[in-house]
Parts: C-alpha cells; structure tokens; sequence
C-alpha cells in the first residue's frame, strides 16, 4: 500500500518548520551501553521547544495551514498537553489563533504551558469521546482548522524529522525504540527510517496493560470501544539529572530489558526521550512517601 507521504515530505517539514524547532542532541553514555549490552543513542527531545517532540508535528502542520490559508482564522486541538503546548507554541509563532482543548484533570503544569504560549483552554470531561466533541463544535463555531494529535498527516510528517536528524547523526542504527500512544510519531519515525536506512528495524514502545501489540498480531481490534485510558504514570502514551518524563522511560525500559527478544538482536539502537514535561506534584512517589 502506498503511504501518503514519504521522505521527499519529511525533508519539506523539517525545510518548513525548522526554523522554529530545536536540533536536539543525541547522547550516549557507555555505562548505559554496559547495562544493555549494545549501543544505545538517545534523541533527546525533551530538550526540544515546549518540553516534547509534538513541536515538530505542530510546527509543520500549523505552518501548512497558513500557507494553504493566509487569513486563516486559526486553529484548535484536543490534547493532554504536551500536543496541545505545542500547537499552541506554533500557532505563536504563526501569528494565528488558537484553542486548545484538555481533560479537566490534565497536570497544572501543563495548562499553564498552554497560557503562556497564548491559546484559548478549554476544559472538557476525561474521555476520549468529550475531547473530540467539543474540539468539533469549536472548530464548527469558529472555522479553525483541528490539528490532531497523531491522526494528521502534516503532523506524523512533522514527526517524522526526529529521524531525519537521528540517522543523519548515526545512518547505520539498526533499531529504533519509539513509545507510542496514538501513533502519530512512529509513523512519521517509521516513514523516514524506511526511506533513509531500510535496514533499520522500527519497535514502537507501549506501557503495560495496552492492547497495541496484540490486536496487530491478531489483526482485531482489542481494546475498548469506545476507547479507554490507561491507569499508568506514562501519562504521554497511556492512550534524571536529565528530566525524561515517563513516556521516555518506557522507551529505555524497552533498550536495557526488553532486546533480548528481537532477533537478530539490534547492536546500534536509538531511544526516543519524547518529552520532559513532568508535573512535580503528581509524582506517584511523592504521594505515597507523604512528601505532600
Ligand atoms: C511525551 C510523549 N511521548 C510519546 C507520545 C506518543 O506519541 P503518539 O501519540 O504520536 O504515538 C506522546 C503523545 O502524546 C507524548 O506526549
């Protein structure tokens, strides 16, 4: 089947938008290559603008819009935060307005992100089905464009440029360990990887207790419908002296303990730290050691 977009694109996102997004480090440390057994390098994208890689999506997609539409009235999204931080951050950059929609339990730190960046909050139920409805009447009121979090094609394009950087760095890695909730970033990192280095095997990450893996195999749908999120503080993906939030950890839990299964087993591995946004208050930990 043909994809919708491919490397040619990849390289016209990161043409468009990268300006406006960080070239983030890839770093290694040998005592990590020690514990895993292989070569492990980590794209460090909770140094990226906003906290996470959704800058990339969100830079591309919203840069779309204003070149299809100069005087477009702006755009909206639905998103626990970090997507939504970033649509917000690029509307700024665009000069174009912006709404975002967020579960009303959604970290402060987060919400606050949103603000400064200049958007509209919109608060609505935790559910998937809420999110959307009221992200629809938004647009339906107001004629925004949605940009969505990972169902997008400008947005997986946009996500796609962290491999472009990745393998422009180290063209002969052999894996890539992406955490994954909607899919929208191990799309784009799966597309890129494809055109640049065939050979490059691409494992996306899930947390414990998700289905993904199973209803690909079984070719069947097995979770919920309508769907459901996930008790996990991967908060990013339940659908540090270097602060990584959850969603990255899952990536290097995968590289230290989870190899072993992939044959032939992956020697050069790059590991997606997708994001660094972490609300201090609501550390699990905290909580239960009474640090409150
Ligand atoms: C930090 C972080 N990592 C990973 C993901 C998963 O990305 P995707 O939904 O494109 O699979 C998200 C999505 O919100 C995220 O915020």
């Amino acid at each position: 089947m043909s994809t919708p977009f491919g490397l040619r694109e990849v390289r016209e996102a990161y043409r468009r938008a990268g300006r406006w997004l960080h070239r983030t480090p890839v770093l290694t440390s040998r005592c990590l290559d020690q514990l895993a057994g292989r070569q492990l390098f980590f794209k460090a994208e909770n140094l990226q603008k906003t906290g996470s890689f959704k800058a990339r999506g969100a830079c591309n997609a919203v840069f779309i819009e204003k070149e299809i539409n100069p005087a477009s009235p702006g755009v909206v999204t639905h998103s626990t935060g970090n997507h939504g931080q970033a649509v917000a951050y690029a509307a700024k950059c665009a000069g174009l307005p912006c709404s975002v929609v967020v579960p009303r339990d959604t970290p402060k730190v987060k919400c606050s992100a949103i603000e400064e960046y200049g958007a509209e909050l919109v608060f609505c139920e935790p559910s998937p089905r809420s999110r959307k409805e009221t992200c629809a009447e938004i647009a339906s009121k107001t004629g925004r464009t949605i940009i969505h979090p990972y169902d997008d094609y400008r947005v997986m394009t946009g996500q796609g440029t962290i491999a472009l950087e990745l393998l422009e760095e180290v063209p002969d890695l052999d894996a890539i360990l992406v955490p994954i909730s909607g899919g929208g970033m191990t799309s784009g990192i799966a597309i890129t990887a494809r055109g640049m280095q065939p050979a490059c095997r691409v494992f996306p990450v899930e947390p414990a207790g998700k289905f993904l893996e199973k209803s690909l195999r079984s070719q069947e749908r097995l979770w919920p419908n309508p769907p459901q999120f996930l008790d996990t503080i991967a908060d990013a993906i339940r659908t540090q002296q270097m602060v990584v939030e959850a969603a990255s950890g899952a990536a290097v839990y995968a590289a230290l303990h989870q190899l072993e299964q992939v044959t032939p087993p992956p020697q050069k591995v790059g590991v997606i730290l997708c994001g660094g946004n972490v609300d201090l208050d609501h550390l699990p930990w905290v909580n239960q050691m009474g640090l409150k």
